[in-house]
């Protein structure tokens, strides 16, 4: 994932949650939401993907979704992922949430739901990489269980022509007796 730093969240955001989070409305990506998904990854990303890259995304099937706010906030796009399953490894690709709303529990949100379609799919884990300096999003990902596996040298395009390093992470997903029977063959 192309990624960005910016100031951790204030410790106390979590008991100051927006309404809003809690009524996310999620839909699958479409291609009449790439200008505004790619508005938002300029706006998030030194090294932001491209609209040609989304577009790219949607036409191979991934698994990418938008979350909007609710109607009455406007049903703007607050934010959206993107996944691509690699036999029983779901990568995700790109997770971003608008600027204007980050450090305000919608990541959270985005990764429940990540989760949520890794587990449906029968996937044994999550992978991704970030930024070594990307150390919000470092944070991010610890608290949410996922462990550095690798890295990955010179993934990144970085300033002046340099590159980056990517650090390879995974979440394990733990199976619910619905996953396990798919994952074993015994499922509908
Ligand atoms: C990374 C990103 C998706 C996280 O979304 P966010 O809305 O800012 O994150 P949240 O406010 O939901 O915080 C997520 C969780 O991490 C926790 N967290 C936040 N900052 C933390 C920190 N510094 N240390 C430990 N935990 C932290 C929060 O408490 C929250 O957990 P909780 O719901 O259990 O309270 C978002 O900041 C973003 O889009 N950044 C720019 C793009 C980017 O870098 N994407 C990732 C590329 S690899």
């Amino acid at each position: 994932m192309s990624s960005v730093l910016r100031p951790a969240a204030s410790a106390s955001h979590a008991a100051s949650r927006p309404e809003s989070e809690a009524s996310l409305q999620f839909s699958a990506m479409r291609v009449a939401d790439v200008d505004v998904v790619t508005r938002i990854e300029q706006e998030a990303y030194p090294f932001p993907w491209t609209r040609g890259n989304f577009l790219d995304s949607l036409d191979s099937g991934y698994d990418a979704w938008v979350a909007r706010e609710p109607v009455v906030s406007g049903g703007r796009i607050a934010g959206y992922f993107l996944l691509m399953p690699v036999v029983d490894e779901m990568h995700l690709l790109n997770i971003t949430v608008r600027p204007d709303l980050q450090g305000q529990g919608l990541g959270s949100r985005l990764m429940d739901k990540v989760r949520d379609r890794a587990s449906a799919a029968a996937m044994t884990s999550i992978l991704l990489e970030v930024r070594p300096s990307n150390q919000h999003a470092l944070a991010v990902y610890h608290h949410f269980g996922f462990v550095q596996i690798g890295v990955r040298k010179h993934y990144y395009p970085a300033a002046a022509g340099s590159r980056e390093d990517a650090i390879v992470m995974r979440l394990p997903i733990v199976a619910t007796a619905a996953t396990a029977a798919t994952r074993n063959g015994d499922g509908q």
